[in-house]
């Protein structure tokens, strides 16, 4: 479904992506993990179109989109929500959610009893200003906003960043659930532990390039991540 090919993003002078391949199947669950600064979100900016990569190929569905503008890349399916949480915050839950549905005319009521029986907070709430949620609610409302627009792939940007616990197994719960409905999910985190035990595929990224992959359940073994990132 989305194929990245010798991928080079390059701020000024420094080159943030030193040629990366990540290949997500359909269907699939796929994470980045990697430290501060590796360039993890370099890559997500690229794929979605708002930062020009300065050289390699990014594939969606067979056609190349590379060079394609963000709003097109939208309309062809793929979301992203971003680092931090970029909701409206003078409008309600409800304004919220209709805003990401934003390219849509059809079934935004229907859409949007789906969303709530993922987020059922979200319902309770839906008349209140997004300002005043608590943090893991206002993360919460930027995925359902993302999923109003009916992506076939999502792309997750440390959603559990934040949050207290209970809430971090809440939102990869959350993850699993709307990629069993049919969404492609490509998560960045910090939070390796949970991110490859929800992936079927997970790279491992250093210093702009990518140093491993496998299945989530070969990273989580490997000596090499296991010292890394799961702290043993
Ligand atoms: N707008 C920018 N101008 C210059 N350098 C930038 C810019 N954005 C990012 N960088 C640099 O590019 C590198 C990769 O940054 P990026 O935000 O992609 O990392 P990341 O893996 O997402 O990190 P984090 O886990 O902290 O979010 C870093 O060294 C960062 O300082
Ligand atoms: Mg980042």
């Amino acid at each position: 479904m989305l194929e990245i090919e010798d991928l080079h993003v390059s701020y000024g002078m420094i080159e943030a992506v030193k040629g990366v391949d990540i290949e997500i199947e359909d269907g699939e669950i796929v994470s980045l993990i990697g430290a501060n600064g590796a360039g993890k979100t370099t890559i997500m900016l690229a794929i979605s179109g708002l930062i020009r990569p300065s050289s390699g190929k990014i594939i969606l569905d067979d056609v190349e989109i590379t060079r394609t503008s963000a709003d097109k890349i939208v309309s062809m399916g793929l979301i992203q929500v971003p680092e931090g949480r970029h909701v409206f915050q003078k409008m309600s839950v409800e304004e919220n959610l209709k805003l990401g549905a934003y390219l849509r005319k059809d079934n935004i009521q229907q859409d949007m009893e789906k969303v709530f029986e993922i987020f059922p907070i979200l319902k309770e709430r839906r008349t209140q200003m997004a300002g005043t949620l608590s943090g893991g609610e206002q993360q919460m409302l930027a995925m359902a906003r993302a999923l109003m627009a009916k992506p076939k792939i999502i792309l997750l940007d440390e959603p559990s960043m934040g949050l207290a616990p209970i809430l971090v197994q809440e939102i990869f719960r959350i993850i699993k659930e709307i990629n069993q409905s049919g969404v492609t999910v490509f998560l960045v985190e910090q939070n390796a532990k949970m991110a490859l035990s929800i992936s079927d595929h997970a790279y491992v990224m250093e210093t702009g390039s990518i140093v491993l992959s496998g299945s989530g359940k070969e990273l989580s073994e490997s000596e090499q991540v296991q010292k890394a990132y799961l702290g043993g």
